[in-house]
């Protein structure tokens, strides 16, 4: 076993929740395991592999690529909505495969004739980044963008928004509520970043980290049952 003595831990920035469990799992498979972390009782905010020599704690979503650039956390585990979102100075080195989804401009059908007709419409979002990048820079379109905290569906339903930027997973929150997606902004899913400093200080471990989960990513995609 390698002589770990000398070395820094390494500290994982974890996005709250099911991304955080998966990626426990995925972790799992390459031999890296984290036992206090299971207990699901726990009010820890950080968690110790000492053999390994690695640290985790759990944050919300957007704080994460904040952890990474600071270098408070070497390493992250996020949705790609958030890295779009959030725009910091990380490095996106891997996807982990996980916690697929799209990003699309969503609204009743009748919106439709508003988007191809490039009219001034206001736009709800949780990601007010990512909606404007699509409609200033993508379609050159001058749009109200409105910032809302969650429940975006309601926006056009409620006459807040003709339109909302939202993640679409299933669908069936939008069928649900009498909307559909009108356009496909971007295919998302969960990502691992690096702190870049960490990335040049730390280059072999992290390097093998990649590698590792690589593997493992592919063999899950090429395994058919
Ligand atoms: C997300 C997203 C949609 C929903 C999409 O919301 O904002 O509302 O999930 O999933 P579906 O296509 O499978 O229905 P989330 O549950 O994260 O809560 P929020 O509305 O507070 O953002």
């Amino acid at each position: 076993m390698a002589d770990r003595t000398n070395e820094r831990y390494l500290t994982f920035a974890l996005g709250k929740g099911r991304l955080a469990n998966q990626t426990l799992k995925l972790f799992e498979q390459i031999g890296i395991t984290c036992e206090e972390m299971k207990d699901k009782e726990t009010r820890r905010l950080i968690f110790v592999n000492e053999e390994l020599k690695l640290r985790f704690f759990l944050a919300k979503g957007p704080d994460v690529p904040t952890y990474v650039e600071y270098g408070a956390a070497d390493i992250g585990v996020v949705g790609e909505d958030t890295i779009l979102e959030e725009g910091r100075n990380i490095y996106e080195v891997l996807d982990l495969g996980f916690g697929k989804c799209r990003m699309c401009v969503c609204g009743p059908e009748s919106a439709k004739e508003l988007l191809r007709h490039h009219e001034q419409i206001r736009v709800a979002s949780k990601y007010p980044r990512i909606a404007k990048h699509h409609f200033y820079d993508k379609k050159q379109q001058t749009v109200e963008i409105i910032k809302l905290n969650g429940s975006i569906e309601l926006a056009p339903i409620v006459g807040l928004s003709e339109v909302i930027v939202d993640i679409v997973e299933t669908g069936s929150t939008l069928r649900e509520n009498g909307l559909e997606v009108l356009e496909e902004v971007c295919p998302l899913s969960a990502r691992m970043v690096v702190n870049q400093v960490s990335m040049k200080m730390e280059n072999e471990r992290i390097t093998k980290l990649i590698t590792d989960l690589k593997q493992v990513i592919h063999k899950e995609k090429t395994c058919v049952y």
